[in-house]
């Protein structure tokens, strides 16, 4: 199955576009800052992985492209 790594994925935007990535089947994995995005929307309402740290961050990006089978991403 193809994962898909969303930033923002706790804001408003990047919320709905999770929600529709999963409703059309696929893995999504949630990369947030929480600057303005809130956990309890990914990891209770729409229930998928959280990652919180900034999308900025080079070492954490190579941490999850070499953790994760991210086919995916909206850098
Ligand atoms: N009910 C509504 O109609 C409603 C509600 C909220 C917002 N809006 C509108 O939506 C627009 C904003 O929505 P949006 O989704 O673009 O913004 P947002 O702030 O809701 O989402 C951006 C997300 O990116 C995260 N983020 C920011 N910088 C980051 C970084 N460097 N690394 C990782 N994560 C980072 C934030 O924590 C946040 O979760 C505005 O036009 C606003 O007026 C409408």
């Amino acid at each position: 199955m193809s994962t898909i790594l969303v930033t923002g994925g706790a804001g408003y935007i990047g919320s709905h576009a999770v929600l529709a990535l999963k409703n059309a089947g696929y893995e999504v994995i949630v990369l947030d800052n929480l600057s303005n995005g809130h956990r309890e929307l990914v990891e209770e309402v729409l229930q998928v992985k959280l990652i919180v740290g900034d999308m900025s961050d080079r070492s954490l990006l190579d941490d999850i492209f070499s953790t994760h089978n991210i086919t995916e991403a909206n850098l």
